[in-house]
């Protein structure tokens, strides 16, 4: 099931693919953040992206949205429109109008405006009024400012959040504020939404309702979700394949089921040398257990 390797392959997944990413590597000077990466996700597919810290997670999400360009390979989108773009190295806001939407490892909220204007900034991004039109109050410009009223209250409900839509965003607690930033990613209307550990620093009642919000976001919104997550357990609740990274490079791909037990997986969690003697249970006791529930990871 693993799909990586130096074999220039056709990608890993045959079907209706929102995206792939074929043989990328990304270098920063001596580190090798992503080595010879190929994946691909399914359209309406929830999608995970695990691996110890440092595994090239993050760099990836940023290959996909532009922030990097990979010195190899490629990264291809395909629409539900139809037509596939060839996406790496295209500038940040030009992919987020093609359909991608993100939020990060850190909070990026604007903290001084109300939860409402947050969301409203990802709204407004893909409207085409522009300023001019916002000076001259030009009736189009206006009915836009309406409706991205609406439609981020609408998101603000989505959420959970509708009580707090006055209320500054730095005021809100931060399992809070983390459904904020996926609101906010929500109101530039993607296709496809990464979500680079959102559950990080959330309780475990935060932790349950964010499984609950991503699978209604892949439901109801028919988004393609791919999730960076370390908490085992909400990946394994809400994920349907998830894929391994290990040093940049793919070691593993299936089922959560297939990756709770393969051993690759378990040593690169682990750190267990292949030298050392196998546990007789390897995968089912204390290894598992491991994997079952690691909390946070960086956040
Ligand atoms: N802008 C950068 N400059 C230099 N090195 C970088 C840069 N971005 C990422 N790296 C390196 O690439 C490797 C992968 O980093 P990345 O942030 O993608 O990991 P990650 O899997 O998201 O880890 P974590 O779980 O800790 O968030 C690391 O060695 C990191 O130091
Ligand atoms: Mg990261």
């Amino acid at each position: 099931m693993t799909t990586s390797g130096t074999a220039p392959e056709a990608p890993a997944v045959v079907g209706d693919e929102i995206f792939t990413v074929d043989h990328v590597t990304l270098r920063f000077g001596g580190v090798t953040s992503l080595g010879d990466v190929s994946i691909a996700q399914q359209r309406g597919e929830i999608l995970s992206i695990i691996g110890p810290n440092g595994a090239g997670k993050t760099s990836l999400f940023n290959c996909l949205t532009g922030v990097y360009r990979p010195q190899e390979g490629s990264i291809h989108l395909t629409p539900s429109s139809g037509k596939t773009r060839r996406i790496d190295g295209l500038k940040p806001y030009k992919v987020s109008r093609l359909g991608v939407a993100r939020t990060f490892q850190t909070s990026r909220l604007f903290g001084a405006m109300t939860a409402l204007e947050n969301v409203r900034v990802g709204v407004e991004s893909t409207q085409r009024g522009g300023p001019i039109g916002a000076m001259l109050r030009l009736p189009r410009t206006l009915a836009e400012e309406r409706d991205s009223d609406l439609r981020a209250l609408h998101l603000l409900e989505f959420v959970g959040l509708e009580r707090r839509s006055t209320d500054l965003a730095s005021a809100l607690p931060y399992g809070e504020r983390r459904k904020l930033e996926i609101a906010r990613a929500l109101g530039t209307r993607p296709e496809l939404l990464l979500l680079d550990e959102p559950a990080a620093g959330t309780n475990p009642a935060e932790k349950l309702a964010l499984a609950e919000l991503i699978e209604r976001i892949s439901k109801e919104l028919l988004v393609s979700v791919l999730l960076i997550e370390h908490d085992m357990k909400l990946v394994m609740s809400v994920a349907e394949r998830i894929i391994v990274l290990n040093f940049g490079r793919v070691i593993a791909e299936g089922q959560p089921a297939e990756i709770q037990r393969n051993p690759a997986v378990i040593d690169a969690y682990l750190g267990t040398s292949h030298d050392e003697p196998e546990a007789p249970d390897a995968g089912q006791g204390p290894t598992r257990t491991e994997l079952d529930a690691p909390d946070g990871g960086a956040a």
